[in-house]
């Protein structure tokens, strides 16, 4: 087997698209993370093209990045025309063309997009995720078992990711709550919407590197929330991830996980470790999970592909586990290279 050497860094274009159904993404953030990650990739030293990618000429890029046959892509795209549930298709493309790449499978992507399969899988691994139940539609929200539920629960979008939708109005404390807030949901994003129960405590990231049994967990960080006004709740809002005006933002600050006993750690990098295999995930994800009162950790989301700008968790974590940057990027090249090309 020849060494990892050119690696083709694709990332999508279709931003303004985006932005236009009220998605988290903003133009120069996408750009800038390439670019730095290909810089990384360069300092690795790698041979690296960027390449950006809006969604129709799909078939013309990748019949190019075929022809010039890299050694690995780089799959940063997290949409094509606009549509983030394209996220997926993409990776099913590149299967297509048989061009290997980073990151999650078609299979992978999608059950992650999809809050509610995310949950069955988890449930039939038998891995804790709080009770939930999935509103598809506005008559769903007249089911009259939902004024049963041992309320707190809380609101978010069947299909989106980074907070989108998300205010201190998605946790709701009794049934003429849940139903307002879920209704409004619906016909503002268009989409079902998935309800759980609101586990009150500590929110921990576990970033994990690799695949299957040699997959490796970084240093373990946590929400820091003691900025937080009092009378707003402790959850990473979309102010809280994308308005830095915003107190939430002040009020959620990533922080390493202080104070923890052996036994918690161990029970989430478990529970963590296994969500990662239940999905399929590959090379680098993120998972994020609550702590209850009697310390029994919750998985409320995966994430595929999570952001590694320079700035983001998976950076801290690394940075932490003594890794630098390019170092990091560099390592998750290699992993996929490593899982593509088994010795
Ligand atoms: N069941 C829950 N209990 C308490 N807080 C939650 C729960 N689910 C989500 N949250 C809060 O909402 C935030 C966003 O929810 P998440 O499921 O991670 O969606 P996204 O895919 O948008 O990141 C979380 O970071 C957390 O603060
Ligand atoms: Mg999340």
């Amino acid at each position: 087997m020849t060494a990892l050497s050119r690696i083709v860094v694709l990332y999508n274009t279709d931003y303004d698209a985006e932005l236009k159904l009220s998605s988290a993404v903003d133009a120069s953030a996408v750009e800038d993370s390439a670019r730095a990650i290909a810089r990384a990739l360069e300092m690795a030293g790698f041979v690296v093209q960027v390449v950006g990618l809006h969604g129709m000429e799909v078939f013309e890029v990748l019949t190019r990045i075929s022809a010039d046959a890299p050694d690995l892509v780089f799959n940063l795209c997290e949409s094509m025309n606009g549509v983030p549930t394209n996220e997926p298709t993409f990776a099913g493309l590149l299967d297509l063309f048989g061009i290997p790449y980073t990151g999650a499978d078609l299979a992978g992507l999608a059950a992650c997009l999809h809050k509610l399969r995310c949950k069955d899988i988890l449930l039939g691994r038998g891995l804790p995720t709080p009770p939930h139940r999935f509103l598809a539609d506005l008559a769903a929200i007249d089911d009259p078992s939902l004024d049963e539920l041992d309320y707190p629960w809380f609101l978010k979008l069947a299909h989106e990711d980074a907070s989108v939708g998300i205010t201190d109005e998605n946790l709701v404390r009794t049934p003429a709550a849940l139903r307002d807030r879920a209704r409004k949901m619906m016909i503002e994003f268009n989409q079902p919407v998935l309800a759980e129960r609101y586990v009150e405590g500590r929110e921990i990231n576990v970033t994990i590197l690799g695949t299957g049994a040699t997959a490796r967990v970084l240093p373990l960080h946590e929400i820091d929330f003691t900025a937080m006004p009092s009378d707003r709740p402790r959850i990473v809002s979309y102010a809280a991830k994308w308005e830095e005006s915003h107190v939430d933002y002040e009020g959620t600050k990533p922080v390493p996980l202080r104070n923890a006993t052996p036994e918690l750690i161990a029970a989430v990098e478990r529970v963590a470790r296994g969500a990662y295999a239940a999905l399929g995930l590959r090379d680098y994800g993120r998972v994020d999970l609550r702590v209850d009162r009697d310390g029994q950790p919750w998985v409320i989301d995966v994430n595929p592909n999570c952001d590694i700008s320079p700035d983001a968790g998976v950076a801290r974590s690394a940075a932490a586990a003594g890794m630098s940057y390019p170092e990091m990027v560099g390592a998750i090249a290699q992993l996929a290279w490593q899982r593509i090309h088994p010795t």
